[in-house]
């Protein structure tokens, strides 16, 4: 992939999204960005995990911050559960976009919150950071092939990459095995694809589907794959 030629784009629920013109591909659904994100990985991904001291969440695709700002959001509602979130992003989005995304706006954030979301992009990568109590952030500028696996398991992973029409490589099996490899026992894969070939894939790196899982609004399907315990 080359160096991204980005525009800011609408989406139907009125948050904004990247397009990507190389790909000619959005960063998020043209129905709603952040309904999307909230609906796919806060409301079927992390709020559905069994409540423990400390969750751990791998990301697969930083890209705007957007999930990053709706995980340390849904934490501050849980404070008695903390959060410890690795993003991986290889290809960073300009500050001057990041800048110009709506989602304080319509989330109505507090000021913390809105210095959050800039520090999630200003903070330096391969850091962990405490950006609020229970909250912590680390930044990886790299892909997923070249990511190593840590012996801390993940209890979840975000998978936010590209759809497979635009770039197939990265739902290969090889990448799901890694997040296999990167989940405890009984964690979860969630991710807005729902493609035939992707979901062979998912079964044949190790994980386990549920019956079909309707998507976000204008998407039929979602999917969350779970480890087998
Ligand atoms: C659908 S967009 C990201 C959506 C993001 N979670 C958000 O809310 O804005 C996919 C992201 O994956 C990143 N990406 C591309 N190739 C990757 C790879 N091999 N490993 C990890 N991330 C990758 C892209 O640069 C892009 O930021």
């Amino acid at each position: 992939m080359t160096e991204p030629e980005i525009q800011l784009m609408a989406t139907g629920d009125g948050s904004h999204s990247l397009y990507h013109a190389t790909l000619d591909e959005s960063y998020h659904s043209h129905h709603g960005a952040l309904q999307e994100s909230q609906f796919v990985y806060i409301d079927q991904g992390l709020a559905r995990l069994p409540p423990q001291t400390t969750q751990r969440v791998l990301e697969v695709g930083l890209g705007t911050g957007l999930n990053v700002l709706l995980t340390a959001r849904a934490q501050q509602q849980q404070p008695d559960c903390a959060v410890d979130m690795v993003s991986l992003e290889p290809y960073p989005i300009p500050t001057a976009f990041i800048d110009q995304l709506n989602y304080c706006d319509l989330l109505a954030c507090n000021a913390a919150e809105r210095a959050l979301f800039r520090t999630i992009h200003a903070s330096p990568w391969q850091s962990p950071q405490a950006l609020t109590t229970g909250f912590t952030f680390t930044k990886l500028n790299q892909r997923l092939e070249e990511w190593k696996v840590p012996d801390a398991p993940f209890d979840i992973v975000y998978y936010d990459a590209f759809a497979p029409s635009k770039q197939a490589d990265i739902w290969a099996q090889a990448n799901l095995e890694k997040c296999a490899a990167a989940l405890r026992p009984g964690g979860i894969l969630v991710t807005y694809c729902a493609q035939g070939a992707f979901k062979r894939n998912l079964r044949a790196a190790g994980f386990e589907l549920g019956p079909r899982l309707p998507g976000p609004p204008g998407k039929k399907e979602m999917v969350r794959a779970v480890k087998p315990q």
